[in-house]
């Protein structure tokens, strides 16, 4: 979690952003930003296919952006998005640049993704993991199953959580 020296002077909040008013072309510049910092985490940093990155399911996904510094310095530090698949909502592309981790923003875009699911009537959230990233979703209560795989050059766990 964020200490509180962190806490009071980046004001993090997260805003979800919904595909319908992007494709009218009246989204604020976030989903951008969202594609900005996907960008920078997982093709350039993790080297994973820009084709594989972007895999067409975005216009069916919500996406969620984390705001640090409200006010004209506002910046986009995180992103994720969640797709819904059947009763289950399905987070991914989780992202937190690198210069803004562990400050608290990866946990606070999960428990967005959890809210809205609830707020969904959905009963689950299930991800893939990488590997070094599992400590991170455990800490949130998300349980491995099955082996691991691999998904773009990247070794991967399925992990999931049931919604209260
Ligand atoms: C994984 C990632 C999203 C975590 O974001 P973050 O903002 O640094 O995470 P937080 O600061 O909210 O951490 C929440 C908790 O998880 C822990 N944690 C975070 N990253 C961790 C890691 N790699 N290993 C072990 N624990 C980790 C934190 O210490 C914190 O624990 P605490 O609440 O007990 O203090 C970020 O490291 C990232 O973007 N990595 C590159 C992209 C990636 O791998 N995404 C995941 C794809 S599945």
């Amino acid at each position: 979690m964020l200490d509180a020296r962190s806490r009071s002077t980046m004001q993090p909040r997260i805003e979800r952003i919904s595909f319908a008013p992007i494709e009218r072309g009246i989204d604020p510049p976030w989903f951008a930003e969202c594609c900005k910092i996907r960008r920078i985490v997982f093709v350039e940093e993790q080297s994973v296919p820009a084709e594989l990155e972007w895999d067409g399911l975005d216009e069916i996904a919500e996406h969620f952006i984390a705001l640090t510094h409200p006010g004209p310095d506002e910046r986009a530090r995180g992103t994720a998005r969640m797709r819904v698949i059947g009763s289950t909502a399905q987070a991914e592309r989780v992202a937190v640049l690198e210069s803004a981790r562990h400050l608290g923003l990866g946990r606070l875009l999960m428990e967005a993704i959890e809210s809205r699911a609830r707020n969904r009537a959905l009963s689950r959230i299930c991800l893939n993991a990488q590997v070094a990233a599992v400590p991170f979703y455990e800490r949130l209560g998300y349980r491995s199953e099955g082996d691991e795989f691999i998904e773009a050059g990247i070794k991967h766990r399925a992990m999931s959580k049931d919604l209260d």
